[in-house]
Order: C-alpha cells, then structure tokens, then sequence
C-alpha cells in the first residue's frame, strides 16, 4: 500500500511523523511528573501450582475498573471458541492458570513487564488473553490492533501461524507482516511482527493510532531494535495517555507489555527515564523438571563433528525422547543434517542393515533410573560417562529406530519451520537441528535431550570500520542456561555441552551485552536518524551510550553530510543507513558508482576495514633509530643486519609493484594488492613472494565479496554497465585513479593534513625543526582551524607510507587525507599518520563542502584553495550527485 501512496501523502504522513516526534520528545523531557499509577504491588510472584480452567462467570463482561482513566481501556469482551484439544493443551500452560490476575495489572497500567521461563504460553496466549478482554475488536468502539514485534523473521511467521490454529473460529483475525511479506487483512486483530516492521511504521504514524497493545517480545535479547523500540514507545505511552484525556478526544492510551523470557529486566523496570515509575514486573513460575547438565572434558574444536557423534550416541542408547542441537547457522546445520541423514536415514528398508555392536557394557539409562537433578556434572563422574566410553564410532547408525530430522533456521521455507511443532511419525525419534531460535523464541514439543555446541553467531562490529558481521562466539552463561533448559519441558532430561566446564568458567559471560553498548555509536546514530529520531542525545535508551559519544558521532555524520545543519538525515544520510558499516565507508561506497569505480571502491573500503596486509616488520622508510649506527656490532649482529638489509631489498622490490597505479597514494598501493591477489593462482606464494599476511589478504578478499553482495542488492545496476558485476577488476584508467582519491577523501575529508612546510606559521614552523627525521604534516581539525595545541597538530608520516619512499622523484604532496592517527607506543608524544591519500586544496574544499572546512584558509592563511568562477566541476569529478555539492552540477 505504501507504493500507491502519492509523493505529496507520503511527504505529508512524513512531515506530521516528525512534528509528533519533536513535540513528544519535548513534552515529555518538561513533564517529569511521573504518570499516576494504581498502587499495586511492584512484583506479582504467581506459582503454577494447577492448571485451573477458567471460570469465565469471573471475568466481568466490560472492563472498566476506572481509578487512573488515563491508563483504562474500555472494553467488550469476546468470546473465542476453541477445539477441545487446543483447550487442553492451554490448560498446561502457566501463564493460562494466571489470566485473570496478568489481565487485571494490564488493564491498570499503561506498561507491564511480563517475565516466564521460555514455554511458558507468553508469546501464545497473553495477545489471546486481550483479544478476549476486547483490545483488538474493531467497530465504532474500535481500541486498535493488538501488535506483537519478535527480533526474528522465523518467530513472528510461526507464531502468528500457532495462534491461527489456537483461535479456532477467530482465525482469520491474525496476521503478520515482516519485511517483503506481509499477511495481514482489515479485519486483522492480532498482528505479528519483526520490530523492525513497527520501526518503521512508527515513522509515519507516530501515535501507532492503529494499535491499542504493543507487546514487545524476547526483550531479554536486548535487540538494538528492541532497545529504540522501547525508548520510543515509552514516549507514545505517554503522549497518547495525555491526548485522551483532553476534551472530546477521540484518541485511547496505548499499553505497552515488555515481555522477556529471563528476569533481567532492570534495565527496563529501574530506568527511570523511561516511563518515569517502575512498571510493575509479573514473574510467571513454570514448571520445569530437572536436566542434569554434562560438560565435555575436553572443548571441542570440531563441533560439529562431535555434535553428530553425540546425536549418533544420543539415539544408539538412550531412551525415546526427542533432540535438540543448537548450531550457529544454515551451512553447518545442514552439514550436520546431511551426515545424519546418510546414518539414521535410510529410506528403504534394503539398503538399511542395521549392526547392533555394542562393545562393552550396554547402557540403558531410564528416566528412573537416573538421579536427576538441577546439578551440572563433569563428565568423568556423571553416569553418562560409561555411555561415553563404551561407544566408538563404528557403532554409529546402528540402531533401528528411525530419526525424523528437522533442520531449523530463519532461511527454511516456513512450512518446513513449521514442521518442528507436529509430532514426530510413531516410532521415529525426533531430531531438531537449530540455530540460537529454539533458545527462546521457539519452544519445540517434546525434547529430552539438548546437545549445545555452545556458539552463536553474533553480529560484532569492529569499533574502528564500524564493519558488522557474523562471526561465531561463545554464548554467554545465561544462554548455555536457557538452552539446557529446553531438555526439561516434558520430563527430566539431559544436556550435553560440547565444552568443558573451564571454559564456561572462564570465557564465557555472564550475560550477552545490549546490541546498542556493542555497535559503534556512528552507525546506531545514523540508524536513528533515518528513523526520523532527530534528538538521539535526548533519547530514552533503556542503557544510554555516554552523550559525549552521541554527540560526536552527530558531529561526524554532519561532517560526511548525512545530517543537514538541524541535524536531520539528509538524502545522502539515508543512502548511506542502508549500508552496515561505518558511515565513513557507507560514504565511500555510497558515491563510489562515478566513472565506474564501485568495485575498486569496495576493495579499499575492504583493505581499509581489515587494516595492513603488509608484514610490519619491514617499511619503506629507513629506519628511524640512528643510535644503531655508531655501536659496534659484533659480527652475528652484523650478519644479522645484512640480512636484515637484503630482505629489506626483497620486499622493497616486491612493493614496488604495487606504487605503478599512483606512486604517493598507500591506498592505491592497497587496491593494487588486492586486484593482483584477485587474479594470483597461487595465493599462498603471491603472499609469501609479496611479503603479505595470508589471514589478512583471505579476510579481505572474503570483505570484498560480502560488500559486493550488499552493493549489488543496493543498486543493481551500480555496479557495472548491464547490470552485471565483473568478478575481477580491470586496471584503473587514470580518470579513475583521480576518482578514486576523491572519493577517498569524501569519506574522511574531516581528516586532513598539510604539509608543515606550507603553513605560514613561525612557531609550528621552530616546532616542527625538533623532528629530526620524517615527512611533518599538521592537521587540519574537524572544525577546519588548525588545531592550537602544537603537540597534537604535527604529526609524522608513518614508516609504512609510500610518500617516504626516496626513489620517486614526485614532490610530496601539500594535502593528504589520512585513515588513522597512531600514537607511538614509546615515551615520545610522536604521532603518526597512515595510510595516506594525496588530495589537492581545491578537491578537499569541494568535497568537504559540508564541513567548515571550506574556512580553514582564514585564520593560518595557507594556501588558499582555489575556486574558479565557472566551478571545479571539470576538475573534481567526484562532485556527489547526493546533496554535498549541489552547487557544483
Ligand atoms: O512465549 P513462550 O516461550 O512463553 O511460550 P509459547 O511460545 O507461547 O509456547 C507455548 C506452548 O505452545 C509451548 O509448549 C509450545 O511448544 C507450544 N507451541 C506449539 O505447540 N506450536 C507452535 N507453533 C508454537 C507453540
Ligand atoms: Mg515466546
């Protein structure tokens, strides 16, 4: 719907989103007040003890217990006709056994906290208990939507499709909407999301006049998403509470209900920018039966190997009850799944000869038999030890019984997803293989055994290049919690932990850390700005990054010209969002299409990202330590020295090859290596031959092809004439090589230096006299001044830089852009800087138009850059199409 909407609507919904925000966010800041709540108690304690049926003659038909009315919904009920089987099986649940007393502190409050163990029925039943209580109905009376946002795509799809089934007569009153799919109708009550979803709706439709519920679910995830959703919602709770109470106001209070699988709520329940008192905090007690818990002795390495020999032992010999493996992603589950496959199997019973050949001891561990308990064992004195021993793996795929393997991850098709909840065939042994979903999101029916690999994969971000990607982390001790507590929902059961109990002791967390303390505060800033939140250092976060960082990061961002001068998003800012790194980066490739350089612009960005390839223990320059000179050496020193000298020669040689694109620029040097790894056969001797590192030169090359993925589902078309993205770049003509500088410096145009030389200052200039060796440069600061503090302004052109190089006769350049400042580790307060870009004056003032920068002639009155009457166009190329420079089309 939203692509038949007009430009001028979509302007406008715009426009009115913002003005809410700005008046929201202002409001409430004044209005510190807290909002008036019903004296209930701060923690409801419920315990399941029986699955009571409800007895629907105490529930009254209308709600409307009025003591705060800002807070009151009015209400209808209505009445929901299930399938006797549904009935039961919610009879089980403890948060049915509860309904009467969760719906009364949601009706008396405008936010909730609901805490309950992972199964529990949260997720399942509590939309169902407002849709009965008449939130969701619609008519003249209409309250609004009740929504529920999940952080994964998988969960929002299953459960929208359990609560269809669940309502019987009222199913067709769910939906859901996640990105590019969307299942939802007028007559939809209850609606399952991504929170990115509501995000974005919050961005036209600030007041979420739609709604009457949000339920924020798996908040213990901690989600940046989870987090700004949190943050905003806390102010819609308020504006619409205040908007109903004026007169003759049509608008009802929303209600907000966090909802979280752990009871580390704190953060929500204690900040008290948020919603100003602690909401009230309902723990629901499931019942749960023991697991006993079985570290590995040693960590395993491989584990997705011993995950499969710890499945094949699993159904070799330990009673019925179904597996659950988590694993970190699509590749190894289906890695997993396909070996077992070969062993369990088999579909015709010819090819299918079984060979029972238990060596030793047979072990039959009945749930009886065993002493379970909540304790964690190692696994030498645990029971399970002699199972261990006794198997080996020409036993594998011995057993008869059938296994039914499900793998479970966010990419399945949703009918195979969904697959998991249905009851294995009879006979069959169900075996899950999952991702990091099934540890709270997803409770699957009937699992007694979990074996934890003991991973996720965690998007991480490289603080410095703002580069998010997946790598695979250890879990955090509350995880490894959760997940062995999925093996006690239908009976004691048994976890088995691939590592040992050391290294839970020693490497992993206590807790995962918020997503938002993690991110590098430029993206997560930019991220909020293209959600309209123009006040980000304002903003309630359930845990604020430092306002210092907030504030920074906004200066930065205006500096690349992704926010305009009222620290808005500007149309460059919001191409820019779309890419997951640093904004620097997200710059670079966001005008990187011009004269064709897009894919010499992702491999610098890649080669910028990882850092230097070369091995550092040989530079261009001579080196810097002159002591060395007049000792005497012996003569193994000086042997040592003459080697020294003549692989100094080597690689000397070897890089040579790479300055022919442009001798002064360090990151043409970096697109040449990259470009000639590219086309190398052999990469491990190219590397040895080059003097580079074969981890760093893999890793970029692995950036390089990540980036091209992400450019290309961007824009298709900019990467390349048709459409079509040639794998290996061609050599740079020289029009690009100029393009390529000057994108470079778009990227970091706040970066500048001059060369010392050409500052008219005496005293920088005496300063300056006190380096005895090296290329001096003095920085040009983010305001565009020269910074006062002589100390910090000079800096040395790093030993690694190919402006040190003495065999080109090229002048050094007057202005470099530089990627990083590095502080001699020494005692000296050296600095130095690398790598370097040549840039000329007139380039940098052109692309640093929406900085100050363009002021930096004023005061020091060096050089000033030069702007012709008729423009630079001509000149500089890489005039941005995107807002900067404008003037200069
Ligand atoms: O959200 P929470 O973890 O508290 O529990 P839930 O997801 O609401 O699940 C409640 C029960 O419904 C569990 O026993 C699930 O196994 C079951 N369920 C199901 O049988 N089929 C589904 N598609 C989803 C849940
Ligand atoms: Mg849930």
């Amino acid at each position: 719907s939203e692509n038949t909407m007009d430009e001028d609507t979509r302007q406008d919904l715009r426009a009115r989103g913002d003005r809410f925000k700005a008046w929201a966010i202002e409001r409430t800041v004044e209005t510190s007040a807290p909002v008036q709540l019903l004296e209930l108690p701060l923690e409801i304690v419920s315990k399941a003890t029986s699955s009571r049926p409800r007895d629907r003659s105490e529930t009254p038909e209308e709600i409307s217990v009025s003591l705060n009315p800002s807070t009151v919904i009015k209400t209808t009920h209505v009445t929901v006709t299930r399938t006797q089987e549904i009935e039961e099986s919610r009879m089980l649940l403890p948060v049915v056994s509860e309904e009467q007393r969760i719906m009364e502190v949601i009706n008396h409050n405008p936010c909730v906290v609901l805490c309950g163990q992972t199964g529990s029925g949260k997720t399942t039943q509590v939309p169902q208990f407002l849709y009965e209580a008449g939130y969701g109905s619609l008519g003249t009376d209409n309250p609004g939507m009740i929504g529920i946002t999940q952080p994964r795509r998988v969960a929002a799809v299953s459960m929208a499709s359990r609560l269809k089934t669940e309502m019987g007569d009222a199913a067709d009153r769910v939906g859901y909407q996640i990105r590019f799919d969307s299942a939802c109708q007028p007559e939809t009550a209850i609606k399952f999301m991504t929170d990115g979803v509501l995000l974005r709706e919050l961005a036209t439709d600030f007041l979420l006049t739609r709604y009457s519920v949000v339920i924020v679910d798996e908040a213990h995830e901690r989600s940046i998403n989870t987090d700004i959703l949190i943050g905003i919602l806390s102010r819609v709770l308020k504006v619409r509470a205040e908007m109903s109470q004026e007169e003759g106001s049509t608008t009802r209070p929303l209600k907000l209900i966090i909802m979280s699988a752990t009871l580390r709520v704190s953060d929500f329940v204690e900040n008290k920018t948020l919603f100003g008192v602690s909401p009230p905090v309902i723990k629901i007690d499931a019942r749960q039966f023991p697991v006993t818990t079985h570290f590995a002795k040693r960590t395993s390495l491989k584990y997705v190997d011993d995950v499969y020999k710890k499945v094949c032992k699993i159904h070799n010999k330990l009673p019925p009850g179904g597996i659950l493996v988590f694993l970190t992603g699509q590749g190894e589950i289906r890695q997993l799944c396909s070996k077992l496959k070969k062993s369990f199997c088999k579909t015709s019973s010819s090819e299918y000869t079984p060979k029972v050949r238990l060596s030793g001891r047979e072990v039959t561990l009945e749930a009886e038999d065993v002493d379970f308990g909540n304790d964690i064992q190692d696994e030498e004195n645990s029971e399970a030890e002699e199972f261990e021993e006794s198997s080996s793996d020409e036993m594998l795929g011995c057993t008869s019984q059938p296994l039914h393997l499900l793998p479970l991850y966010s990419l399945l098709p949703t009918s195979e997803q969904l697959k998991v909840f249905q009851a294995p065939p009879t006979d069959h042994r169900l075996c899950v293989v999952a991702t990091n979903v099934a540890e709270t999101s997803i409770t699957i029916p009937g699992i007694r055994y979990v074996v934890d690999s003991g991973k996720v994969k965690e998007k991480s971000y490289n603080r410095d290049t703002g580069v998010q990607s997946y790598d695979v982390k250890w879990i955090s001790r509350a995880s490894a919690e959760q997940r062995s507590g999925r093996a006690g929902r239908t009976g004691p059961g048994h976890c088995y932990r691939l590592y040992s109990s050391a290294v839970y002791e020693r490497d992993f967390n206590e807790f995962t850390m918020a997503e938002i303390n993690r991110a590098p505060i430029e993206g997560t800033v930019l991220q909020m700005k293209n959600m309209n939140i123009d006040q980000v250092v304002k903003f309630p976060f359930p845990t604020p990054p430092e306002s210092r960082h907030l504030r920074e990061a906004e200066e930065l961002l205006s500096c690349l010209g992704a926010l305009d001068s009222d620290g808005r998003i500007t149309e460059l800012g919001q191409s820019m969002a779309a890419f997951p790194l640093s904004p620097r980066f997200a710059k670079m490739l966001t005008i990187g299409g011009q004269h064709g350089c897009l894919p010499y612009v992702i491999s610098i960005v890649a080669g910028l990202s990882v850092g230097s390839p070369f091995l550092e223990e040989f530079s261009l320059a001579e080196p810097l330590d002159v002591e060395d000179e007049k000792q005497v050496l012996t003569n193994e020193q000086l042997c040592k020295k003459e080697q020294r000298k003549r692989r100094r020669k080597e690689f000397f040689v070897a890089q040579q090859q790479f300055m022919k694109l442009d001798p002064m620029s360090d990151v043409l040097k970096l697109l040449s290596v990259i470009c000639a790894f590219i086309y190398s056969q052999d990469k491990q001797e190219f590397c040895e031959k080059f003097f580079l590192r074969p981890k760093a030169m893999e890793e970029i090359d692995k950036l390089r092809k990540q980036l091209t993925e992400i450019v290309l589902s961007n824009s298709p078309v900019a990467l390349g004439r048709n459409g079509t993205y040639e794998k290996k770049p061609s050599l740079p003509k020289s029009v690009q090589i100029k393009a390529i500088r000057q994108i470079v410096a778009a990227g970091f145009s706040d970066q500048a230096a001059v060369r010392a030389d050409l500052v008219p200052s005496e005293s920088i200039k005496e300063f300056a006299k006190g380096f005895k060796k090296g290329i001096i440069y003095v920085v040009v600061a983010r305001s565009g001044q020269l910074e006062t503090c002589l100390e910090n302004c000079l800096a040395i052109v790093h030993s690694s830089s190919v402006i040190n190089c003495k065999t080109t006769r090229q002048a050094v350049p007057d202005y470099i852009i530089y990627q990083e400042l590095v502080r001699s580790s020494g005692g000296s307060d050296r600095v130095y800087i690398k790598p370097l870009t040549p840039i000329s004056a007139q380039h940098l003032t052109i692309l640093a138009k929406s900085t100050p920068l363009i002021t930096y002639s004023k005061p020091l009155e060096y050089p000033r850059p030069v702007v012709s009457s008729d423009g630079m166009s001509r000149e500089c190329m890489v005039v941005p199409r995107y807002g900067v420079g404008k003037g200069w089309e």
